[in-house]
């Protein structure tokens, strides 16, 4: 496969985790925003509840062919958000990016748009459900800082944290691919990016190897 990113030598890397900071300035992040602000009215956030039924402190939304969903039937990709109609596309600049980053031709299919709230966090999670795991995972960190924790593929194994800052990326290839990560605290009003003081965080997935 076709990779060559800038991402294959730039930025620290933390257990595989390959964090590019600062790699959107202000008026990238700002642009960035503006993009979302339409997804945001055609898909506006949920919160979604664990198959477990207990609701999550993150709002999610998706852009592109495929969104993630997380209901009492379980986590997994859809084609339509939850009130029936089609995901809006993932906005140009948020797919150059993608193709900076990776090199990639292949576009991403999904871009999952998480909101945090000053007191949300997101539970130690593996991204496991695509169809296909040898396409990076990028992460996108926009507003508030987060303190995102990282592991390894087996659960057991040991953690570091980073403060993840706005417009920081995050890339989780090869062996990070599929390794533990969550977000435990958000600094609430540490960027003025976003007018509530919150976090976005957006991920973008290959889901189908097709
Ligand atoms: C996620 O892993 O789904 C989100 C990571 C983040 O918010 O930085
Ligand atoms: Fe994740």
């Amino acid at each position: 496969m076709k990779f060559s990113g800038r991402n294959q030598t730039e930025g620290e890397v933390v257990r595989g985790f390959r964090l590019l900071r600062g790699w959107l300035d202000a008026d990238e992040q700002a642009a960035i925003l503006a993009d979302l602000r339409p997804v945001l009215v055609a898909a506006p956030f949920q919160r979604p509840v664990t198959p477990g039924g207990k609701p999550m402190s993150v709002r999610m939304t998706s852009a592109g062919r495929l969104g993630w969903i997380s209901d009492r039937r379980g986590y997994r990709y859809a084609a339509l958000h939850p009130s029936g109609t089609p995901w809006p596309p993932i906005p140009p600049r948020i797919l150059a990016l993608w193709r900076d980053v990776t090199g990639l031709e292949r576009a991403p299919d999904c871009c999952l748009i998480n909101h945090y709230a000053a007191g949300a966090r997101m539970g130690l999670h593996q991204d496991r459900d695509e169809g296909d795991f040898s396409f990076p995972v990028v992460s996108i960190s926009l507003g508030a800082e987060a303190l995102f924790r990282m592991g390894g593929t087996e659960r057991s194994e040991g953690t570091e944290s980073r403060w993840l800052h706005s417009g920081d990326v995050v890339v989780m290839h090869g062996p990070a691919r599929l390794a533990w990560h969550g977000v435990d605290r958000i600094r609430g009003g540490s960027s003025t990016l976003l007018s509530d003081g919150g976090r976005i965080n957006l991920t973008l997935r290959v889901v189908t190897s097709a």
